[in-house]
């Protein structure tokens, strides 16, 4: 089974890794790279640390409009499957190099398969929820993380092809959760005491792209004065330095650059809080049994806040502060995600082959 493999974003970095490991085993993969991300801390590192192979081609597409990003990766995407022929496309997630993957894929006949199928936040304005949406209804293969995930389909008349398989992003932190404890330094680079600090992370337009909603997240954790480790993505420190945020951090607050994978789990997984507007984020600090105040008023990772691990709070400010000093999960944790989604992949993508 020729299998082409589309990346484009972080997050599908990590999740391509152990997928892309078991795939190999048994069928032949060529890995295509959009380069939406391409700076080396959201791309290169990610490759270099989780051994990814080194993509068959590299699209270049950069950043920009949704429209111009999503098109020039469609239109890229489409030579490269003309020239490959290959007999399954796989996506991940719900970036715009997603979409454009399995919308290429689609018109061209070509089977697409769908990694993390069946999520939804039922919010219309994130461009996520439009991705995810489309991809399911193009899809002949759906990979699903959680069973709210197949319900969610299901509520769409998608019924065929649905697998109920856990999360990748399960496998890439099992890989690695040793590895990141062994060789990162990351508490002793920014002296921060285990249990005793808090990692943020934030991302997402409803938050980056509203200056208030920047001002109350930062000036929360500000008013706790509790040391926060904030590893910023390129998107959020552009919009931080235009509201003047950038130079009036609390001190409290320890701005890097984005880190690698092993550095931002090792980071993870000491914090006492984790406070977030990621997806993955959101599910790691579930299973590194970190509690997660997430910085929004929705989340696909509906079990995480349903189990009690997990607490929404948008950008309100009290809410923040609340919070950070408050919330204390529960002593269960069950299992939501469950193991060797990857393997998984690997079986079912061999039985579609031979007609199941
Ligand atoms: C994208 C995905 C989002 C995912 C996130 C993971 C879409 C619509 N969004 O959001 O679903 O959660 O990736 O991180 O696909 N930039 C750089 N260097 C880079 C990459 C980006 O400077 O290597 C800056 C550029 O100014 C760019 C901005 O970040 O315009 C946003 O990048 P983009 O890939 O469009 O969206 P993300 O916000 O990263
Ligand atoms: N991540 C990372 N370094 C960082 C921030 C995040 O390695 O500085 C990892 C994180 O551990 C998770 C993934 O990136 O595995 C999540 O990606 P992101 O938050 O960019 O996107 P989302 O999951 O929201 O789509």
């Amino acid at each position: 089974m020729k299998i082409l493999s589309i990346v484009g974003a972080r997050p599908q970095f990590i999740k391509c890794a152990p997928v892309s490991r078991e795939l190999r085993k048994e069928h032949r993969e060529v890995l295509v790279h959009t380069g939406q991300h391409y700076d080396p801390e959201m791309s290169d590192v990610f490759f270099e640390e989780l051994a990814i192979p080194k993509p068959e081609h590299h699209l270049g597409v950069g950043s920009g409009p949704h429209g111009k990003q999503t098109g020039e990766c469609l239109a890229k995407i489409e030579e490269v499957l003309i020239k490959e022929h290959p007999d399954l496309v796989l996506v991940y997630g719900d970036t715009n190099s997603t979409l454009a993957g399995g919308l290429a894929a689609a018109k061209l006949h070509i089977p697409v398969a769908h990694v993390e199928a069946g999520l939804r936040s039922f919010d219309r304005t994130m461009p996520e929820e439009i991705n995810r949406i489309l991809v399911d209804h193009i899809s002949e293969m759906l990979f699903c993380p959680t069973q709210t995930a197949v319900d969610n389909l299901r509520a769409e008349g998608i019924t065929k092809g649905v697998f109920l398989i856990g999360d990748v992003m399960v496998d890439a932190l099992e890989y690695n959760r040793e590895v990141a404890r062994k060789r990162s330094d990351i508490l002793q680079r920014y002296s921060l005491i285990p249990g005793k600090y808090l990692v943020l992370t934030i991302h997402r337009p409803s938050n980056t792209d509203n200056p208030e909603h920047m001002e109350s997240i930062i000036g929360a954790i500000g008013d706790c004065g509790v040391p926060t480790l904030f590893p910023v993505h390129p998107r959020t420190k552009k919009y931080l330095i235009s509201y003047g945020l950038w130079d009036r951090m609390p001190d409290t607050i320890i701005t890097c650059d984005p880190l690698g994978y092993l550095d931002m789990l090792a980071a993870m997984d000491s914090a006492r809080k984790i406070l977030t507007d990621s997806g993955g984020v959101q599910k790691e600090a579930y299973l590194l049994s970190v509690p997660c105040i997430t910085l929004r008023e929705n989340t696909e990772w509906v079990e995480t806040v349903e189990v009690g691990w997990n607490v929404l709070v948008g950008a309100d400010r009290e809410r923040i502060v609340r919070m950070i000093g408050g919330f204390i999960p529960p002593v269960e944790h069950p299992d939501l995600f469950g193991r060797d989604a990857s393997g998984r992949i690997r079986e079912l993508v061999g039985e579609y082959r031979n007609g199941v």
